[in-house]
């Protein structure tokens, strides 16, 4: 039998409920996602990248339609269900950080590891392991806050792989960085990729991130459309 794509979306709506009335984001998009691609979801400030990663990710469930991971409905899991996949399956890289500050590197990067029930000297040896792939061995002990803007960008990174995730997912992850900065970790997460035999989305407003990537999906008006990586003006 053929394996099923790494993703599948059928159908997937998200509507908000707002003061006045209801917000339709999407509706009715169908995609798949290959294992192995690197695929960059592009569009206009509130066309709705974000939720649709946080859809794939189960940060959220849609309003209609579903989202398939190997062939499963993750929409139709529990909440205890949504999380568990979470935790096995997939790596979350945001814009912004949300590392814990007063923690040292290696206790943001193995906590994954521990809420997974991994005991603490294994969860520690791997995070450490995590934070030398991202070329932070010699961080591994200084608090979060006390880190530069692309050093915690790589922590985070060493964070979204400590649990071996298959689907990486990434929200602007170079969006707060300067331009070279987030250059070297677009890089990274592209050595990553390969390294770790990863399937990642990024959601990025750069065009040349973009054009690096497999595919590129544009979301506009609540439509999804293919477009040839290179040609994507924003
Ligand atoms: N929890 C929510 N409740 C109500 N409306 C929401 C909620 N989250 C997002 N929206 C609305 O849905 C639309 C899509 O938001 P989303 O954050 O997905 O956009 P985006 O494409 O990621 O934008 P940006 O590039 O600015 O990050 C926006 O109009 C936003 O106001
Ligand atoms: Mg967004």
């Amino acid at each position: 039998m053929q394996e099923p794509p790494l993703v599948q979306a059928e159908n997937l709506s998200k509507s908000y409920r707002s003061g006045t009335g209801n917000l339709t984001v999407f509706s009715g998009l169908h995609f798949e996602i290959h294992a192995g691609e690197r695929l960059a979801i592009v569009g206009e400030s509130g066309a709705g990248k974000s939720t649709l990663l946080h859809l794939i990710g189960g940060l959220d469930r849609p309003s209609a339609g579903r989202v398939l991971y190997r062939g499963e409905a993750v929409s139709e899991l529990s909440d205890a269900g949504l999380a568990a996949y979470r935790n096995r399956h997939i790596g979350f890289v945001w814009q912004i950080h949300h590392l814990l500050p007063e923690f040292t590197a290696v206790e943001n990067v193995f906590l994954p590891l521990l809420i997974r029930g991994v005991a603490r000297p294994d969860a520690e040896r791997e995070a450490a392991s995590r934070l030398a792939d991202v070329g932070l061995a010699a961080r591994t002990n200084h608090r979060a806050g006390e880190l530069s803007g692309g050093e915690r960008q790589r922590v985070v990174l060493a964070r979204a792989l400590v649990t071996r995730p298959a689907l990486l997912l990434a929200d602007e992850p170079t969006g707060n960085l300067d331009q070279r900065t987030g250059e070297n970790v677009f890089a990274l997460i592209e050595d990553l990729h390969t390294q770790f035999g990863l399937t990642s989305v990024f959601v990025t407003h750069n065009v040349a991130f973009a054009a690096r990537c497999d595919r590129v999906l544009r979301l506009q008006n609540g439509m999804l459309y293919e477009e040839a990586p290179g040609s994507a003006t924003a």
